[in-house]
């Protein structure tokens, strides 16, 4: 098709609001089309389109690419024209171009990589080389010239051969150093290192706090938050956001730092950069896809953001050996973690009652998948985060989902919309009980106040029935709605005087599914009472909270006779969580319901804290017991070491003390490893155990 008929159809598909086509084809074909253009603008002469048209189709790019929060493609004509710092900053030439990477989706594809790369070296399909697996950071990539020692340029990577000296903005980035460690070493004359600029996720909110707070525009994700700070002309206002740096390779050098990547990276360390620890060093690709695997689920724990896992062939002289194809090595591969966003349409907007009135905005979507999940509802958070992103029902809308985290709607795509969407306003009153809706000054939520209402007290059954709180079996929403709407509860302790005659009401209960529910409640009444409180849902008293009341009061009782003062005399407790529990426990309703679960025989005092092992020799430790060991059976593994005052968890994380690896151990040994956790074997557990 040519040039100019592809660009006809795209102008239908953007006026004509085309909903096959998604955002990201969208985005690619206009970046495609403008190009090329432009090309023919520049190299020939002659435009086969008019200049308002070409400006139209650029205005709809810039417009897509604000509102898809994903990183602008590289060769985005919006660059030109959107950021007028860049005409600030000097070009630099790069001594050797800044390679890009190519992609893996999955195991397999990572393992046809690796047999490619194997092949190419002349190797058997089944030999084991050494790699080395980083964290692919979402940032920017930085070059930084050293002279003598001394940093002497920053550029960033621009198209990969060309990019701008940003020196000035660099050095004021506290993880560059401005001159490096020699370490006793002799100085390298020339040494130039690559790395990554980010933006830590905990500064990013309060960067975007602090900007909002000015009535400034924030940043859509911490990338771009990195990109823009390192792009101000006034090095000063750089100085001041939280940006850091993490090396992960040289360029050209005047002297060998290492024969290995690994060590490189060791050497660039001791130099005084900051480089990531959680890498993996392995034989073969087979340790690579669990690492793989192990921060697809963790990248939510770590504060700054990754998208992926990039894998390198460790020795230099093999790297050496396989070369680039194009702008990209043979001897590397970006693992890209499954998409995180992606483009659908608000069907309408409902209103949410939570257990404690707070009314929130919920998004029904239009199905779509991200990152292996359909999602079909997500959040709005409130009427003001609608409004500033001028959210519409019946728009095209970015929609996020991250972990464990609740899915969101991020932005709309203005450029998509045709007419027909509707502004969305809070309605005035309370949907499950007609209560008018209150906004408490300098609050951004509404609340439900009515103490009565059926919605607030189905979400407050579900919450105390949940894990966290009392822990019923076989407890979920459904039920807690089942009996709330059938009046079988009408408050929290008529959860324990239920009966099996009144299950066998509800839709989907027989004898035996009753009887078990009957049991399962029953058997909670003997839960620790942090859990209980928590269950309350005392607005303010979260799992964490909770535990500190009750080893600070010990029951109920105790608690219901503190003042506000009192409670704020406790450290931990600050004066909105004292007023909060105080006024809970002031209102007679509640007073009835504390007295009404004592009566059912429920938990409501904790036995006095002990104090008693505080010296057993693995008090304070935790251990993981992974394979299977010569002597000690797992069973026995684990008592031993609970006996003696340690603790057992069945995965390894930061907090994993020791890792007791037996034989044939799974990933778990991989990730202690990079985690640095330290891993110990049945003797030394032994010989601890006996201390
Ligand atoms: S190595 C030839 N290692 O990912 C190898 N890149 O497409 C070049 N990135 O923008 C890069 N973390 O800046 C490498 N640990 C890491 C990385 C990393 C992030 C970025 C890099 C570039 C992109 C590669």
């Amino acid at each position: 098709m040519s040039l100019l008929e592809r660009t006809r159809r795209l102008q239908n598909s953007l006026k004509n609001k085309d909903r096959e086509e998604s955002a990201e084809f969208l985005i690619d074909e206009l970046i495609e089309s403008l190009n090329e253009h432009a090309l023919l603008y520049h190299q020939q002469g002659g435009s086969i389109i008019s200049d308002a048209e070409f400006d139209q189709l650029l205005n709809w790019l810039r417009e897509m690419e604000s509102a898809f929060s994903g990183p602008v493609r590289p060769d985005s004509p919006s660059h030109r024209v959107g950021a007028p710092p860049s005409e600030g900053f000097e070009k630099v030439k790069h001594r050797t171009s800044l390679l890009s990477l190519g992609n893996a989706f999955n195991g397999d594809e990572l393992r046809a990589w690796y047999e490619r790369a194997l092949r190419r070296l002349e190797l058997p399909l089944d030999s084991n080389i050494e790699l080395v697996s980083e964290l692919k950071i979402d940032g920017l990539a930085l070059s930084l010239s050293y002279e003598n020692g001394i940093l002497v340029q920053a550029a960033t990577r621009g198209d990969g051969q060309t990019g701008e000296n940003i020196t000035a903005n660099a050095r004021t980035i506290r993880s560059i150093p401005l001159s490096l460690k020699s370490g006793g070493q002799k100085v390298i004359s020339s040494l130039e290192v690559r790395g990554e600029v980010y933006f830590p996720k905990s500064s990013f909110d309060q960067l975007n706090e602090s900007l909002a707070s000015e009535g400034l525009k924030t940043f859509a994700n911490p990338r771009n938050a990195a990109a823009g700070s390192l792009r101000l002309l006034d090095s000063s206002v750089t100085a001041s956001r939280d940006l850091a740096f993490f090396a992960y390779g040289t360029g050209p050098v005047s002297e060998s730092i290492g024969g290995n990547h690994s060590e490189e990276l060791r050497v660039l360390k001791a130099l005084g950069f900051q480089v990531n620890d959680h890498f993996l060093q392995s034989l073969g690709i087979e340790a690579v896809i669990d690492f793989c695997a192990m921060f697809a689920g963790k990248r939510d724990d770590l504060d700054y953001e990754i998208d992926g896992v990039v894998v390198k062939v460790d020795s230099l002289a093999l790297q050496e050996r396989l070369g680039a194809v194009s702008n990209a090595p043979r001897w590397a591969v970006a693992y890209k973690f499954p998409a995180r966003e992606s483009t659908t349409i608000l069907r309408d907007i409902l209103i949410n009652v939570g257990r404690t009135g707070m009314i929130t905005p919920e998004a029904v979507l239009e199905p779509v998948e991200i990152g292996g999940v359909m999602v079909s509802q997500a959040t709005l958070h409130n009427e003001d985060y609608i409004r500033g992103k001028d959210i519409r029902i019946g728009d095209t809308v970015v929609v996020k989902r991250a972990g464990d985290v609740i899915p969101a709607v991020v932005a709309s795509i203005a450029a998509l919309r045709t007419g027909t969407e509707r502004i969305w306003s809070m309605p005035s009153s309370c949907p499950a009980c007609g209560t008018l809706l209150v906004r408490l000054e300098g609050e951004a939520d509404y609340y439900c106040s009515s103490s009565t209402c059926p919605a607030q007290f189905m979400r407050l059954v579900e919450h105390f029935a949940s894990r966290d709180a009392m822990d019923i079996e076989g407890f979920g929403a459904k039920l807690a709605v089942q009996l709330v709407t059938t009046d079988s509860l009408t408050s929290l302790d008529d959860i324990y005087k239920l009966t099996v005659d009144q299950l066998l009401l509800l839709d989907g209960f027989a004898l035996k599914k009753a009887e078990n529910l009957i049991e399962s409640i029953a058997a909670t009444k003997s839960r620790q009472l942090s859990r209980l409180l928590f269950g309350l849902g005392i607005r303010h008293v979260g799992k964490t909270i909770a535990e500190l009341l009750i080893s600070s009061f010990q029951s109920l009782e105790s608690l219901s006779q503190r003042t506000e003062e009192e409670l704020s005399e406790v450290d931990g407790i600050g004066p909105v969580i004292a007023k909060s529990v105080a006024g809970w426990f002031s209102e007679s309703q509640n007073k009835g319901l504390v007295a009404s679960l004592s009566g059912l025989g429920l938990n409501v005092a904790e036995d006095a804290p002990e104090g008693q092992d505080g010296d057993l020799p693995l008090t304070g430790k935790t251990f993981v017991v992974t394979g299977t060991l010569p002597s000690l059976g797992r069973a026995e593994a684990e008592s031993l070491i609970k006996s003696k005052g340690g603790k057992v968890s069945s995965s390894v994380s930061s907090k994993t003390s020791y890792l007791v690896l037996g034989e044939n151990p799974g990933s778990k040994a991989v990730k202690a490893a990079s985690l640095g956790v330290q891993i110990i074997d049945e003797t030394e557990l032994l010989t601890m155990a006996r201390a």
